[in-house]
Order: structure tokens, then sequence, then C-alpha cells
């Protein structure tokens, strides 16, 4: 761990870094049109690092001191500040956990926080930039519907890896994750919290995550029930 300076859209920033030992510093970060374009599909904002190309995905505090002091003092100082539930440090405990079941994630290269309140970007997180792929939503949308289904199958195949490692996606919809020209998934946005331990429970824990409405249109997540029940059972 270390203290370092990062520069922001050019404002200076401490932040404490965790595991930075790949990455080449200081820091300084900049948006360009990628991350416009990321942003129409995120709450988080997403910079470029001027010398390594290196992506900063940065988590702003939820609440304005100043327009929310109660929920700020208990969201972002308390539970942030003192007991470092920092988005950036939740995300990559559950990359790890991912990639330990054998689900493809991009290289993750450093994450930091900042103790200091008042700066609102509160925590960042240093990922490899994947090029040349497209979002799950756009990748389904360009395939037939026989393709459809195979995909859906193999969706299925990294949530049973998932489920085997003892896990369940918090957050499962088509634009957390990312496809390559070949349908091979690459996992971004990898919150995810343990399956409970009697079985029946796990069934339903699984069964929730793929029933959210804007997962995909009903008749696609019936698709994934099915494959999901089938896969299931033969565990
Ligand atoms: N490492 C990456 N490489 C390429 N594109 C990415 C990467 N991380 C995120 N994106 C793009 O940004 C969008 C939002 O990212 P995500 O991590 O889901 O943000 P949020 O946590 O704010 O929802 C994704 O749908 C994807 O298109
Ligand atoms: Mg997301």
């Amino acid at each position: 761990m270390k203290i370092t300076a990062v520069e922001i859209a050019g404002r200076r920033r401490n932040y404490l870094l965790f595991e930075s030992g790949r990455m080449r510093l200081p820091l300084s970060l900049s948006k360009d049109d990628r991350s416009r374009l990321m942003e129409g599909m995120a709450s988080s904002e997403f910079y470029f690092d001027k010398t390594t190309g290196v992506l900063a995905k940065v988590k702003s505090d939820k609440y304005r001191w100043q327009q929310r002091p109660v929920r700020w003092f208990l969201r972002d100082f308390i539970d942030k500040r003192i007991f470092w539930q920092f988005e950036a440090r939740k995300e990559v405990r559950s990359k790890k956990i991912l990639q330990q079941a054998g689900l493809n994630t991009p290289r993750c290269l450093a994450w930091g926080l900042s103790l200091n309140p008042f700066n609102h970007q509160g925590s960042l997180l240093l990922i490899e930039h994947v090029d040349g792929v497209m979002t799950g939503e756009q990748y389904f949308a360009g395939l037939g519907e026989y393709q459809r289904e195979g995909f859906l199958a193999s969706l299925c195949d990294d949530l049973m890896k998932l489920a085997a490692a003892g896990y369940v996606h918090r957050d499962l919809h088509m634009n957390n994750f990312l496809c390559t020209a070949t349908g091979e998934i690459i996992w971004i946005d990898t919150h995810v919290k343990p399956l409970p331990i009697n079985k029946r429970a796990k069934w339903r824990a699984l069964y929730r995550s793929i029933s959210q409405r804007h997962l995909l249109d009903s008749h696609y997540r019936e698709s994934l029930h099915r494959y999901l029940k089938r896969r299931w059972r033969s565990a």
C-alpha cells in the first residue's frame, strides 16, 4: 500500500493505492470519447491514464454532505471512511472470486481509496480496457434465434461455475459483461454475494438472480430459467 497523488481531470487528489506493483506512477487521468460512451451505461465515471492507457473506473460518494448530511454521514463517512466499505474495494474482492471460479475478467492493475471525506471521488479501480468487444446486450441483439439459445446456455455455464464456488451475482444484466466476437463472456461489473448453505435456499437465490426484469425480455428469461434448472438438477 502507498499514498500517492493522482491527477484527475487536472485536479490532484491523494489516494491510498493497493496492489499497484504492475502500475506505472504517477497517474494522470482524463476522459475521452470512450469514457462518455461507457458512462452512458454506468453510474461510475471512466478516465484513461495518459501514459499507460489504463482505464480508471471512479466511484463517487452517493450523497453530498451539504444536501443530505445524515445519509452522507452514515453511508459515505462511517461506512466508507471508517469501515472501508468502498465500491472499488468490494469490486476487486468480487473480481478475485470470479477469477478463482474460472470466469473471465479484465486484469485489475491497482485500486485506491481516499480517506478524505471531502474528496467526493472516494474510490477508483485501475483495470485493463478490453478493446474490440461488445456489451452483452449488443452481442445478444446481433445473434439469430438459434445462436441466442446457445449463448444463454453458455451464460448459465458461467453462473453455475460461480454457484459451485459458493457465490451468486448481485446485479445480473447484459451491460455488466462484455462479449468477444466469438461469444466469450468477460465479466466487468462483478459484485457477488455468498449463496446460502441450504440447498433449496441456494436455488432460490440463484433463481432470483436471473429473474430481474431488466436482464432480458420474459421469453429469454424463461429459456435461461430452463437451462439453469437443467444444469442445477444435473450438478
Ligand atoms: N474494462 C473494460 N473494458 C471495456 N469496456 C468496459 C470496461 N469496463 C467497463 N466497460 C464499459 O462500461 C460500461 C459500464 O461499466 P460498469 O463496470 O458496469 O460500470 P458501473 O459499475 O458504473 O455500472 C460497460 O457496460 C462496458 O461497456
Ligand atoms: Mg454496471
